[in-house]
């Protein structure tokens, strides 16, 4: 188990453009791993690689606490329906804001075996994956917030 630093806004590596992971190995596996643990450790439900400065197209979600997803060369494929709600970042820590997202998520990506597999998600689940893809593209959520980013009352729900 290793917890990495978590990058913060400003830092250069969250807005570059990550690269597609081409073949799996230790090194990459460790990664995963590690992206699980630091994700847990900041009491977050998702994380993408380059949040940890590693510039490969890698996100790890878990919005129920009990349901590990991880997402390698992740591409939306279908979205519908619109949600507006309060989103946060890891890399934004304490702060959150409203955001407005499609509902509904299908994506297609690679699992930790580098076999295709298909996702959907509604609500938190679908925020959670758009937001972490979002991250792979070198976007914060905080590009599309409504208004103010506010004090969090609590660091729930960040990604
Ligand atoms: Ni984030």
């Amino acid at each position: 188990m290793a917890i990495r630093n978590i990058r913060l806004e400003g830092d250069d590596v969250l807005y570059q453009v990550c690269r597609p992971v081409k073949t799996m190995n230790d090194h990459t596996r460790e990664l995963i791993n590690d992206m699980f643990d630091t994700m847990y450790d900041a009491n977050g439900v998702g994380l993408a690689a380059p949040q940890v400065g590693v510039l490969k197209r890698i996100v790890v979600i878990d919005v129920t606490g009990e349901d590990p997803i991880v997402l390698i060369n992740p591409r939306i494929v279908e979205t519908s329906g619109e949600q507006t709600g309060y989103e946060g970042c890891l890399s934004v820590p304490g702060k959150s804001g409203q955001v407005t997202r499609p509902n509904y998520v299908k994506a297609v990506a690679l699992n930790e075996d580098m076999e295709e597999i298909e996702i959907e998600g509604t609500e938190l689940l679908a925020r959670a994956i758009l937001h972490e893809c979002d991250h792979l593209d070198g976007h914060l959520y905080v590009e599309k917030v409504e208004g103010e980013l506010v004090d969090n009352a609590t660091d729930e729900d960040e990604e």
